[in-house]
């Protein structure tokens, strides 16, 4: 009938048994107590039941039991069960915050109608608590993945869902679209809150030590390696792993990784026995990984296995109307971590900002915020990003010397894998990848220096 419970607490067993009775024909799921101890043990904040005790006990008294209650949760109900005429004590237990009283001897009805309106009261006290922990969360997801155009309305809409459940996740979208704080954001919707999450880049660990560092190694499973180590993998139990541009991950670790995958279980570099795995991947990628399944790249069924549940991060061009509100927060952001007053952002500034192409999407973006609090030049490209990752960094030094020998060599392909020294094949790999077009560049270069 019901999903709250009673606790009955009453050290004399007959009245225990003559309450329970009543309450259980009524329906009520009841659970009785002989020591306010035995009570306390059984309840906890957000516990979904009543208490019914009575006010004259051997060790503690009711209103000491009251007490302890509502420090544990102030909206638990507790009706006391009160000697008659003792009104004196009643008026006590009201004003210590007692649900009801009930002055022995008692009709059944009473009893059971008072027990009606404590359940009544709990359960609206706890629908109203989970509704307030969703919007708390809620804004919290809206604060940190900020944007108002429906994509990104849908897009919280949906990972929330995604969060609540147990599901492996893959994130797609174009560099800076916010993948990472997305996968984030999962993790610290789900119940494994409170575990750890754990971020692997698999694009920036070299291919020799991938392995030991996400599955770990025993002692002596290979050359150097004096003792065992956890890998990554367990490092994250209970909690989230990362799976950061999977599609930098070689075919043969491909392999190895949906074993992990499918069978929840690790076993370590040199190791015969596998533990288990309790962990949510998230995984990401930039790449087309249907693409690289047809080249052959990417492995079928580890795709499909990723893809059941699949987000995708919306590239800032879907979404302008966001810019000038994106353009704020980061301007904020900035100015808290540069510890500087935010300028005022002009007008004239966000018509600018929202005229442009961002192809390092809400990044790019943020490096513009940066400089406009450091008082620089907005729209040049030049400036130390103390917040970037090495690799981050890495990856804009490299597009911004590939577009600037594309500018130089006017758009010829030619001339300008020649003078980088690399390969023809690998110059389209590495233009593709930062979504450099050489139509977008050469023609360009005398009003956009700063691509
Ligand atoms: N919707 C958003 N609201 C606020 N900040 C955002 C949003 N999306 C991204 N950012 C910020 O932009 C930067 C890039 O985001 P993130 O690192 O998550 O992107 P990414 O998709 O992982 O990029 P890459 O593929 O290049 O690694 C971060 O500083 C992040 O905090
Ligand atoms: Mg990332």
């Amino acid at each position: 009938m019901t999903d709250i419970r009673v606790v009955l607490l009453d050290d004399e067993a007959d009245v225990r048994t003559a309450i329970a009775q009543s309450l259980e024909l009524k329906g009520y799921d009841v659970v009785t107590c002989a020591t306010p101890t035995r009570a306390l043990d059984l309840i906890a904040p957000d516990f979904p039941g009543i208490l019914v005790s009575d006010i004259k006990m051997p060790r503690m008294d009711g209103l000491t039991f009251l007490g302890q209650v509502r420090d544990m949760d102030a909206e638990l109900p507790v009706i006391l069960i009160t000697g008659h005429g003792d009104v004196p004590l009643a008026v006590q237990a009201m004003q210590a915050g007692a649900q009801d009283f009930i002055e022995k001897p008692f009709e059944t009805a009473r009893l059971t109608e008072a027990v009606a309106r404590a359940v009544t009261v709990r359960r609206l006290a706890l629908e109203n608590r989970a509704l307030r922990a969703e919007l708390e969360s809620r804004d919290r997801v809206e604060s940190t993945l900020v944007g108002r155009a429906p994509v990104m309305v849908e897009l919280r809409h949906r990972l929330r869902t995604i969060a609540a459940s147990p599901a492996d996740v893959l994130l797609r979208g174009e560099t800076g679209t916010g993948k990472e704080l997305a996968a984030r954001a999962i993790h610290f919707l789900s119940d494994r809150a409170d575990k750890p999450f754990v971020a692997i880049n698999m694009a920036a660990l070299p291919e020799t030590l991938i392995e030991s560092e996400l599955f770990g190694h025993e002692a002596g499973a290979f050359p150097g390696a004096h003792r065992a180590r956890y890998g990554k993998f367990e490092h994250a139990r209970g909690g989230t792993v990362f799976l950061d541009e999977i599609d930098a991950l070689s075919l043969p670790l491909q392999a190895k990784l949906l074993r992990v995958i499918e069978e929840r279980s690790v076993t370590r570099l040199g190791s015969h026995e596998s533990v288990p795995l309790d962990v949510r991947f998230v995984a990401s990628s930039k790449a087309d990984l249907e693409a690289r399944v047809e080249a052959g790249s990417f492995r079928k069924d580890l795709y499909y296995r990723l893809a059941v549940v699949a987000l995708d991060m919306p590239p800032l061009a879907a979404r302008m109307e966001d810019v000038p509100r994106l353009f704020q927060h980061l301007v904020n952001q900035a100015a808290l971590r540069h510890r500087r007053a935010a300028p005022a952002v002009e007008p004239e500034l966000l018509k600018d900002l929202a005229a442009r192409d961002w192809p390092g999407n809400v990044r790019e973006l943020r490096n513009a915020a940066d400089r406009f609090v450091l008082g620089l030049d907005v729209f040049s490209r030049d400036v130390p990003d103390h917040a970037a990752t090495l690799p981050e960094r890495m990856e804009r030094f490299e597009k911004a010397a590939i577009a600037a020998e594309l500018a130089a060599q006017a758009g010829n392909m030619k001339a300008t894998y020649e003078a980088l020294g690399i390969s023809r094949k690998t110059l389209y790999e590495k233009m593709q990848r930062h979504g450099l077009e050489r139509e977008q560049i050469a023609p360009a270069t005398a009003d956009r220096p700063d691509v």
